[in-house]
């Protein structure tokens, strides 16, 4: 019913000349109008079209107008209806409009109706036309809030509103925040006071404080818990709803879940934290080989010439003493090299199947002997334990460089205590323990009840020479030496100490696992003596002051020594004397062309030439194992004379 224009009206009226006097007036103001004549007509004239209104009279012949108003009103939709009746009656007048009659016209003699009717239909339009606007907003409105609910109900987000007084309620939540928290229905979840859903509850008042600050939080990362008690992430953004005294009266959010993003991060910073602490660890490891391997081969010189020396000094027993004050010094500087070089991983470990439990025990007196009375040693072994493949001089390192710690930080007494344990680490790991890999391990723990270290101090304890310890007391070498032992057998470890309480190093070890067939090749070192003369030797070396001396050693020994500064010039003097030589004696890392370039090529001219590699480096630099796959021979610097004597005589004897 859009305008007033091309509205159809359909009156019923039998009194013919009035009904064609209405249809004259009412057409002035273009009204469509149809007339009949009675209500039965009327009936099926509204079954044939429909119509924008209905002038009925009440008193017609066949059905009065209240008859055929009824008849219609059973149907669906009720165009706006106004009563034409010859005389008032109340009943009448009353029964109409709760039929939904609109206006109730009384024909009067005058006729004054007539010219009252037009302003009515016009009224009663318009009423209409508003009335149909009204119901086309509401039903706007309610599609729109079916869309809005539809659209928060299916979010992935909560959705929630609380109130805040002292005992605040959750007023709404959408389905998504039942399940975040893990709850049956919404009315199960609005049991609990929204403190509850805290995991700490006192973050609650800190949040509310912060809405009261600004009047709203923007992605705030809560930790929340679940209805089984288990902890959840979630970034929150809320605003708060003040009422006209300015006070809060309710509070809107939005919650995501974001504990598996949280993980994330997490994760990621843990391994950006292990990849920068093994960068480190890798960078002063290959600073510490370095050096080490420098000293070895200046301590190699100095132990020889100390030797030969004492061999001159015989006769001579102040200046022998003295030369075996240097080779203590020098042996003493050795042993630190070592331990810088196994930390380096560049001492060789020679590893057999151990038992690490007997191992302990063989070491129990030792142990005591170190830690003194004051200190109580508990251990905790159990029993069947699992073997692991170990150099049993190299974890009786650790065992020595832990429990001297371990004395170290129980001053005033306290309990050492060394347990082991076969575990077993499944596929399903918490990935965030550093280095952790699933398998069979053997853990070994050493924990004291002393004075614990600060994080701190954690953080650097395997660097070499990091130590807390007063000059002179610590090198701050021993686990360094530890950590290097431990990266040697595949294994792993993890520090826990808390200052005043103590600490527990705990130190994974591969499970040995048999396997059908083992393929290992061994310098084979034994005490076979035989006589050595005129045996030739090609002696390559780039260091002069160990040449010298190991030439001159085997040269004493009855060798015929042809000694060479590097890798050409040893090949020239191959060449020269036709490769007439039955050992070649080289070092491994050289400048020029290193000592398996060279051997590769001598071995061109004499396939059965038998060589000794020797080096300070035993890490890739050594290139250890592909001297052993070669099947060639190899002497670890520093090197005593007779271990170098004993080595060589050995080769050249099979
Ligand atoms: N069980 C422990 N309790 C408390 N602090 C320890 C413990 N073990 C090691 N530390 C700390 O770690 C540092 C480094 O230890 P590390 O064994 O490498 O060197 P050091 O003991 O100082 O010297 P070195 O072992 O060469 O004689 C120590 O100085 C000490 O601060
Ligand atoms: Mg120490």
């Amino acid at each position: 019913m859009a305008g007033i224009h091309n509205i159809s009206i359909l009156i019923m009226e039998d009194d013919i000349s009035l009904a064609r006097l209405l249809k004259k007036t009412l057409k002035k103001d273009s009204y469509k109008i149809d007339t009949v004549s009675d209500g039965k007509q009327g009936l099926l004239a509204l079954k044939q079209k429909s119509y924008d209104m209905l002038l009925i009279d009440q008193e017609m012949p066949y059905m009065k107008g209240l008859d055929v108003i009824r008849n219609i009103s059973s149907g669906n939709s009720l165009p706006p209806i106004i009563m034409i009746t010859g005389k008032g009656n109340e009943n009448i007048a009353v029964e109409a409009m709760k039929l939904g009659v609109r206006d109730y016209i009384i024909k009067d003699k005058q006729g004054m109706f007539l010219k009252l009717l037009p302003s009515v239909i016009k009224t009663v339009i318009e009423q209409e036309n508003a009335r149909k606007q009204k119901r086309k907003m509401e039903e706007l409105l309610h599609k729109s809030e079916e869309q809005y609910r539809s659209l928060v109900e299916n979010l992935n987000i909560g959705i929630y509103r609380t109130s805040t007084e002292s005992r605040s309620r959750f007023i709404q939540v959408n389905k998504a925040i039942v399940e975040i928290f893990g709850y049956n229905s919404p009315d199960e979840l609005k049991k609990f006071p929204p403190e509850h859903f805290y995991y700490n509850p006192d973050d609650r008042k800190a949040f509310i404080s912060k809405i009261k600050k600004t009047g709203y939080v923007k992605n705030e990362e809560l930790l929340l818990k679940k209805k089984d008690g288990t902890p959840i992430w979630c970034a929150v953004t809320a605003r708060a709803h003040y009422n006209k005294s300015g006070n809060i009266e309710w509070i809107d959010g939005a919650l995501e879940d974001i504990s598996k993003r949280k993980q994330l991060e997490e994760m990621q910073k843990r391994v950006q934290k292990l990849l920068l602490r093994s960068a480190k660890m890798e960078a002063i490891g290959r600073l510490a080989g370095g050096v080490a391997h420098e000293f070895n081969n200046l301590l190699t010189g100095i132990i020889g010439f100390s030797e030969l020396l004492s061999l001159q000094a015989v006769d001579n027993p102040a200046i022998a003493q003295n030369i075996d004050k240097i080779k203590k010094l020098a042996r003493k500087a050795s042993r630190i090299a070592n331990q810088l070089l196994i930390f380096s991983q560049g001492k060789q470990a020679k590893k057999t199947l151990l038992n690490l439990n007997n191992l302990i025990k063989n070491n129990k007196e030792l142990i005591s002997h170190i830690i003194g009375e004051n200190i109580t040693l508990q251990l905790l072994l159990q029993p069947r334990l699992h073997k692991t493949v170990a150099d049993p001089e190299l974890i009786e390192q650790i065992l020595v460089n832990l429990t001297v710690n371990a004395a170290e930080a129980m001053p005033d007494g306290g309990t050492l205590t060394i347990s082991t344990k076969n575990v077993s680490i499944s596929e399903n790991i918490d990935d965030s323990q550093h280095h952790t890999r699933s398998g069979n391990f053997i853990l070994l723990s050493i924990s004291d009840t002393g004075l614990g270290m600060s994080q701190e101090v954690i953080h650097r304890i395997f660097e070499p020479f990091f130590t807390t310890k007063e000059v002179g007391k610590g090198m701050g070498l021993g686990l360094s030496a530890t950590y290097g032992i431990i990266k040697q057998h595949n294994g792993w470890l993890d520090v826990e100490s808390e200052q005043g309480k103590g600490t527990n190093f705990k130190i994974y070890f591969p499970s040995y696992t048999p396997v059908t067939k083992r393929h290992t090749r061994k310098t084979n070192i034994n005490k076979v003596s035989f006589p050595s003369s005129g045996k030739r030797i090609l002696l390559v070396e780039d260091e002069e002051l160990v040449r010298d001396i190991i030439a001159r050693t085997l040269t004493d020994s009855g060798y015929k020594v042809f000694a060479a500064s590097d890798a050409e010039s040893a090949i020239n003097i191959f060449l020269e004397q036709n490769g007439a030589f039955d050992l070649i004696f080289s070092d491994v890392v050289m400048p020029g062309k290193n000592g398996l370039e060279m051997a590769q090529e001598l071995l061109s001219h004499k396939k059965e030439l038998k060589i000794l590699f020797s080096s300070g480096y035993i890490d890739d630099r050594s290139r250890r194992k592909l001297i052993e796959e070669k099947g060639f021979n190899f002497l670890a610097k520093p090197y005593s004379i007779d271990d170098m004597l004993k080595t060589v005589k050995n080769i050249l004897t099979f």
